[in-house]
């Protein structure tokens, strides 16, 4: 029985923060001191496992693992290859990763040996200078070497590069080609007012029209109707051969066409990427041996989904339209 919505919208696509912690501390996403939850709140990788698994019986076919950064949670692989079954049974269609790629040099060939087939890196600069100033910890060399391996174990890489004003809005292009020219697409995301961060996001935040404005001075774009049941909207590139795919949701909404849910570290689900509704799975999920009552629960939380999201970042509004972090449902 497949999950639909108040708004007659099919929920076929999960996504699963396995951790909130981070080995990087990207000024759009958090604080530099931030405070995470206590490891016994987690759940385990073996109840993270049955959510899933309950999940795609009620019909969802595509899986992204994600944080924080999924790749650090300890023993990782375990689930990554505990769900890789699904794939082998045909219930599932696709387990991906969204990952800064700090850790990929280590994980690459074991995630393709588990089925997985596309990856999304985040990489916001190729200026190793820059991607420290922005990462605040991370280092581009370990993530340039990740990338490699994942190529190398031939997964397909698509780059996601947070758009931020005066930052990297002028690089874009470079990293157009850059991408393109090793097979990569790349995807350019507007920031979006999530959890308490040191900066002004007002300062950061870069509508993707006008940089397609400006790309449109330099390369010819044509609208595709190419989807990856994400909500990126893709063009192609005439000049590079090459996808490029826009997520906007500060000045398109997208919602319309939502077909999925967050799931937590701790077993709470989001129905929305914008609002605080949630639902609690793991009182239902430990509550019994059976699944019954998690399923219930599921069933509870979509018939709540909510239409959809209304950010908005300007110097009035200081407060983030949600008070949690990305990291805490992931990208
Ligand atoms: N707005 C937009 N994107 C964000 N990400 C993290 N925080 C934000 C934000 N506030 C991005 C990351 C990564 C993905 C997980 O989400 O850069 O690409
Ligand atoms: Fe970590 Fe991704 Fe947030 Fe950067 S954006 S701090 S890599 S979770």
């Amino acid at each position: 029985m497949d999950m639909i919505d108040p708004f007659g919208r099919s929920i076929s696509y999960l996504r699963v923060s396995v951790t909130d912690r981070c080995d990087f501390r990207c000024t759009y996403c958090m604080a530099e001191d931030m405070a995470f939850l206590p490891k016994k709140d987690l759940l385990s990788l073996e109840e993270l496992d049955r959510i899933c698994t309950v999940f795609i019986e009620k019909g969802v076919k595509k899986l992204r693992l994600t944080g924080g950064e999924p790749l650090v949670r300890k023993n990782i692989m375990h689930l990554v290859r505990q769900l890789s079954r699904h794939l082998a049974s045909g219930a599932l269609e696709e387990l991906t990763l969204t990952t800064n790629g700090s850790q990929l040099a280590r994980f690459a060939s074991e995630l393709a040996d588990c089925g997985v087939r596309r990856i999304n890196v985040s990489l916001d600069t190729l200026d190793p200078d820059k991607f420290h100033a922005i990462t605040r910890w991370g280092n581009l060399a370990k993530v340039m070497e990740g990338i490699n391996a994942a190529r190398a174990a031939g997964l397909h890489v698509k780059l996601n590069a947070v758009a931020l004003k005066d930052f990297n809005d002028h690089e874009i292009p470079e990293m157009l080609r850059w991408a393109h020219g090793r097979g990569m697409d790349l995807t350019v995301i507007e920031t979006m007012p999530m959890g308490e961060i040191d900066a002004d996001r007002t300062d950061q935040y870069l509508p993707l029209s006008l940089l397609r404005a400006n790309l449109e001075r330099q390369f010819t774009l044509t609208d595709i109707p190419y989807k990856t049941g994400g909500p990126a909207r893709y063009v192609q590139v005439a000049e590079t051969g090459g996808r490029l795919g826009f997520i906007t949701p500060m000045t398109h909404n997208f919602c319309e066409s939502c077909n999925r849910v967050r799931l937590t570290c701790t077993g709470t689900l989001y129905m929305c990427l914008g609002q605080d509704d949630d639902a609690d799975l793991r009182a239902p999920l430990r509550a019994s041996e059976g699944n019954e009552l998690l399923s219930n629960a599921i069933d509870e939380a979509i018939g709540r989904k909510p239409k959809g999201h209304d950010f908005v970042i300007d110097r009035r509004t200081k407060r983030p339209a949600v008070a949690r972090h990305m990291s805490v449902t992931g990208g």
